[in-house]
């Protein structure tokens, strides 16, 4: 028997299939169209294009393990979060998704805290409204597209769309919606507060469920589409981050993750929902019941290097730039780098941030731009974990996770800039397996989430931080940390250029 977990990520949908003891069988991605950035800040992607690309990968994964839908016991979706999917009576995409990442609508976010008031915010949703949330993507297209407004019927997250292809219901469930800024995180249903006040029809909203909870069975037609058996029970799973918590056993507290994908992330368990006062890291439902969880987000972490390739080194692969940074000294000879290539939520939650080196000088090399940016990012991570520190969460070392713990290297520094311990784990499937995970809970196999990941979760490898780069990393930090407030106003003349 096996489950199956979907990840619909940005780069792609990755589908893999794990046994009755959680090993993963197979595995299959598609690749996603590239996001489209009409203008700086912006980004959109196609719903229908996740659809196809969920389609292949489950086709994909499915002929890789040489195993039929009926051998599928259950199906667990994850995703990319906060990304605004607008269907109309017809169900069809009335236009393309603005996704996680989209940072336009910051006159929206002020609107919001005008009319419903910033401490109310706080006291319903837990959280502050931010750019990067689903709520003030849609009131931007209330506000700048009213022709699309008028049309929408439902309003879905990006694997929620994917799951009413699969099973042809309207459905979400807790983490997801945690991060749509009209979820009354602490109750764990929509804020009608939120909704009232902003008038918006409560009727747009997929029912929510529990995470591991069956939302729908697999319909006749995305059977055939497939190759699922029609009626597989489909489970709610979990935005991205709290699926890959799950996959990365960090269900307890104590437990903390570091996952580095396009972003960055550090996640922490709590028993109860505490929040930072200033709003700089995310209180969100846990994708285990009667749990919550704090992160803290940087929005350009492996987007970094990505960015750096493609534009600075394409045709080389990460292993080799990596390796090629790993030549230059310990804090890069004082160049520093500002990860904020699409503004930046934790610490500074600014969408006006822009990202660049400071300290160049004709010594500099290439190496050390390389250096300099994947410290950097272990800087803007550190910010993240110091702030869950400070609220008092418990932080018993840190699990690596996502593409950059493939990096020995980075990892290692990971280790040295957090200054505590640092572990990657036998399994670094992240969110898809976490969701396969909740599937095997959703359907019996496991009697709950912890369960389940006490059985099958091992730490692999352990990086203790190295004393003298620690030490050089402490005093660097307190330089990244001086460089964000010394460049605000400089970014707010960039953003008033004509
Ligand atoms: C989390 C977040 C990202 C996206 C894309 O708040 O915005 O992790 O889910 O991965």
């Amino acid at each position: 028997m096996y489950w199956l977990g979907i990840d619909i990520g940005t780069g792609g949908s990755r589908a893999l299939l794990v046994d009755e003891k959680g090993v993963v069988r197979a595995d299959f991605t598609a690749p996603h169209e590239e996001m489209r950035m009409e203008r700086p800040l912006w980004a959109e992607q196609r719903p229908e294009d996740w659809w196809d690309a969920a389609q292949k990968a489950i086709r994909g994964v499915l002929a890789k393990a040489k195993a039929t839908g009926h051998q599928v016991k259950g199906v667990g979706l994850s995703g990319q979060m906060h990304g605004l999917v607008l269907l109309d009576e017809n169900n069809e995409v009335i236009r393309p998704a603005l996704i996680w990442c989209d940072q336009r609508s910051q006159a929206q976010v002020d609107a919001v805290n005008r009319i419903v008031g910033k401490d109310n915010v706080l006291a319903f949703i837990a959280n502050p409204v931010l750019t990067g949330f689903t709520l003030p993507k849609l009131l931007w297209v209330r506000d700048n597209e009213p022709q699309n407004f008028a049309r929408v019927r439902k309003v879905l997250l990006p694997k929620d769309y994917v799951r009413f292809g699969l099973t042809g219901e309207y459905a979400t469930e807790v983490s997801d919606a945690s991060g749509t800024a009209l979820f009354d995180v602490v109750m764990r249903r929509w804020s009608h507060q939120m909704l009232d006040r902003l008038k918006l029809d409560r009727a747009i909203l997929p029912r929510v469920y529990e995470s591991s909870d069956v939302t729908g069975h697999v319909t006749a037609k995305a059977a055939e589409l497939t190759g699922l058996a029609e009626g597989t029970p489909v489970v709610g799973g979990g935005g991205d981050q709290a699926a890959s918590a799950v996959g990365n056993g960090i269900v307890e507290p104590g437990t903390v993750s570091c996952t580095i994908g396009t972003s960055g992330v550090v996640f922490a368990y709590m028993e109860k929902p505490n929040y930072d006062a200033a709003g700089r890291v995310h209180t969100f439902c846990h994708a285990v019941k009667g749990a919550w969880h704090v992160m803290g987000v940087t929005q350009g972490a492996g987007l970094s290097l990505q960015w750096f390739r493609n534009q600075l080194a394409p045709g080389s692969d990460y292993d080799s730039l990596t390796a090629e940074a790993a030549t230059a000294a310990p804090g890069a000879q004082g160049l520093f780098w500002l990860p904020y290539l699409m503004g930046e939520r934790t610490p500074h939650l600014d969408s006006s941030a822009r990202g660049g080196w400071v300290g160049l000088t004709a010594k500099h090399t290439r190496a050390d731009m390389i250096r300099a940016l994947l410290e950097g990012v272990c800087f803007s991570q550190k910010d993240c974990l110091d702030i869950i520190t400070q609220m008092g969460v418990p932080v018993n070392g840190v699990r690596l996770s996502g593409g950059g713990a493939r990096s020995a290297f980075w990892s290692q520094l990971f280790a040295d800039v957090f200054a505590t311990r640092v572990a990657t784990l036998a399994c670094q499937e992240g969110s898809a397996y976490g969701a396969a995970i909740l599937a095997q809970v959703g359907t019996g196999q496991f009697a709950s989430v912890p369960e389940a990941c006490r059985a099958i979760i091992r730490e692999e490898r352990t990086l203790l931080p190295r004393p003298h780069e620690a030490q050089i990393y402490r005093r660097a930090h307190e330089v990244y940390r001086a460089l964000y407030p010394a460049l605000r106003p400089v970014y707010r003349l960039i953003d008033a250029l004509p």
